[in-house]
């Protein structure tokens, strides 16, 4: 096998695997903003990923994987090596589901306060020995596949020790880590057991380089070494001295491709779902949203906003629908689940309301149908993008690249694409449903031609920064 100079390492790989009644897998590209970035930046560039298998399926097809390589297994990974890691079905849900989404996701978007909170008993302390295990399968296998000297990117909370286990044992290699996710401010992280909070950090300085998506994470992340290591911060230079090394923290705002995001959309199913769309909907006005079933997205909030905008602007109704899309996800989660349901209560009970016989005011479809979307963007004349906290959110990113006529957007402070886009979107603070309100109302009203003007500006700022130069930029610091 030849030894990789490049290797990506993440939790969810680029493709993944789904069986059939008669047992064939059949492959499938992943979504979601880690893999989308990566994959475009990864292709062709002789790059090894390493990913764990997440289901039965997967697992299955990594078993007839000589070394877990799927590419050399004869599957078409889109020209990328992909080494998927056959991790143990009970350390990987312990690992993934317990520790990564229930603790590590919760603690950085602030969500300790659900009625679902972790508890940091004995049974946590066996969960976190398997999110150990783990980042050791990620370290084993990015051991074995890179050559000497190699650059090694690893991504997001579910690999933050990997990079220390990396560096104990390969010191020749240079690694970076790079975190998809907001970062909880020291008041709120230090609700970690101390010495797991620690260890996640000290995990995290193994690499050379760390990198956030915004100046607002990546500082949280300064504070936090400050306030539980013994280790030195300069805010100016954004490093850490810590251990005899200094590790150097920087900011990389994710962005979108434009030209491969036209390209997708001008695809035959996705005018399909236009015209779908245009025959669901007449003529109109159109409030979109598109986000996975996750707590942290703030989709009830999104939508109590749109039945206070109904209560307090009948001269609306009739006139507008809210097209709601949600992807599944995390569904082993029972609070994930509550979600899912909370969001179709409340969709169930705007409708009752406020619907007629002509008219559904709410469209909400929890699916994974990705054209859909893309043609959603296109007919768009209002985006609502209104999470509790988002590292970016790229979906405020893409409405405005596809936007065919021009689209409002409106927009949480606390997105992480809110530093990019916020002087063109109306902000608003997720938690005051009212301003939500006022800001879909003050959308609608933008005239066509300042609707224009502030889209065309959103879609340069959201393509500054694609995938390709995203990783590049890191690449070049690493050197
Ligand atoms: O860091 C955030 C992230 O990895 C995103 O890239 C992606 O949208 C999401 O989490 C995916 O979560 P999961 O892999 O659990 O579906």
């Amino acid at each position: 096998m030849n030894k990789a100079n490049i290797l990506v390492a993440s939790n969810r790989g680029p493709v993944s695997f789904s069986q059939a009644d008669d047992g064939s897998l059949s492959l499938r590209r992943g979504g979601g903003g880690l893999v989308s970035g990566l994959s475009a930046a990864a292709a062709g560039a002789g790059t090894v990923w390493v990913c764990a298998a997440l289901s039965e399926a997967d697992r299955l097809a990594v078993r007839e994987a000589p070394g877990g390589r799927l590419d050399e297994a004869g599957h078409d990974t889109g020209g990328i090596a992909v080494h998927m890691i056959d991790v143990p079905e009970d350390t990987f849900h312990r690992a993934y589901n317990t520790v990564a989404n229930s603790v590590l996701w919760f603690v950085h978007h602030l969500l300790f306060d659900t009625p679902n909170a972790p508890a940091f008993d004995a049974a946590f302390r066996a969960d976190w020995a398997a999110y150990r295990d783990y980042n050791g399968a990620f370290a084993d296998a990015l051991v074995a596949e890179s050559a000497d000297g190699a650059r090694v990117f690893v991504q997001d909370y579910h690999l933050t020790l990997t990079p220390r286990m990396l560096r104990d044992r390969r010191p020749d290699l240079r690694i970076a880590h790079f975190s998809h996710t907001p970062w909880a401010p020291p008041e709120y992280y230090r609700l970690l057991p101390a010495d797991i909070g620690r260890e996640v950090l000290t995990g995290i300085l193994g690499a050379d380089e760390v990198g956030f998506l915004t100046e607002r994470w990546a500082d949280a992340f300064l504070d936090c070494c400050a306030a539980f290591l013994d280790a030195e911060i300069d805010h100016r230079t954004r490093s850490v001295s810590f251990g005899g090394r200094v590790v150097r923290v920087g900011v990389y705002g994710l962005g979108v491709d434009g030209p491969a995001m036209q390209e997708r959309a001008a695809a035959e199913d996705v005018a399909e779902r236009r015209e779908a769309l245009r025959a669901q909907v007449g003529d109109r006005r159109l409030i979109v949203r598109v986000d996975r079933t996750e707590l942290s997205k703030n989709i009830v909030r999104g939508l109590a906003a749109y039945r206070e905008f109904l209560t307090d602007h009948p001269e609306w109704h009739g006139r507008v629908v809210h097209l709601a899309f949600a992807y599944p996800s995390r569904h082993d989660l029972p609070e994930y689940r509550a979600y899912t349901e909370a969001v179709r209560r409340t969709a169930e009970e705007i409708n009752a309301e406020f619907g007629t016989e002509g008219w559904v005011p709410l469209i909400l479809q929890v699916k994974d149908d990705y054209p859909r979307s893309l043609a959603a963007y296109q007919l768009a004349d209002v985006l609502v993008v209104n999470p509790i906290r988002d590292g970016m959110n790229l979906v405020a990113k893409e409405g405005p690249v596809l936007s065919q006529g021009g689209c409002a957007l409106v927009l949480s402070t606390e997105a992480g694409a809110a530093g990019e886009l916020g002087d063109d979107a109306l902000l608003v603070n997720p938690y005051d449903v009212s301003e939500t309100a006022r800001a879909l109302h003050a959308a609608l009203e933008q005239s066509d031609d300042e609707r224009k003007q502030r889209t065309a500006r959103l879609a340069d700022a959201a393509t500054m920064l694609p995938p390709q130069r995203w990783f590049a930029a890191q690449a070049e610091r690493l050197g």
